[in-house]
């Protein structure tokens, strides 16, 4: 076991964790952090997606220790200061962008690293960008129009 701390939304997370000890699971298990979703484990759907010093990372892909003193926001970061919803949660909200959720937080963080790279992308840019997000329940339409709308607004 190992001492590791981080900044997780802003503010100071530290926990004994194992070598095996995913991000993942420090922030679900020792952070209470549950909206980072776990559906594979194995890289393939995009439901864990935090950012880690700015850029989106797969949380089941890297290991707590490898987070070590790291700027990680996650989705619970992602609200305005006064608890109500970013532009692209409350664009997700309006345009419908998730029925069941599980596959959403992942949505959101990808969303915010992409409009981060590129302001105005084009629909084919947007589903390029998700290719590692998987969604078993909207076919994706309305995910693109909610990211859409979120870059214009
Ligand atoms: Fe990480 Fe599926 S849980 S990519
Ligand atoms: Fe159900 Fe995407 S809304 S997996």
């Amino acid at each position: 076991m190992a001492k590791v701390s981080m900044s997780v939304n802003g503010k100071p997370a530290e926990a004994e964790v194992e070598g095996r000890t995913l991000l993942s699971q420090f922030l679900r298990e020792s952070q209470g952090l549950t909206g980072t979703h776990i559906g594979c484990d194995t890289s393939q759907c995009g439901a864990c997606v935090v950012h880690v010093n700015g850029k989106a990372v797969k949380s089941c892909t890297m290991f707590a220790l490898e987070a070590a003193d790291a700027e990680v926001t996650t989705i619970e970061g992602m609200a305005n200061p006064d608890g109500s919803l970013s532009k692209i949660q409350a664009a997700f909200q309006e345009h419908h962008g998730l029925q069941c959720g599980f596959c959403t937080p992942g949505m959101v963080m990808s969303t915010a690293a992409l409009l981060k790279e590129n302001a105005n992308p084009s629909e084919t840019e947007i589903r390029e960008y998700l290719e590692g997000n998987i969604c078993r329940c909207t076919g994706y339409h309305n995910i693109v129009k909610a990211i859409q709308a979120a870059a214009a607004s």
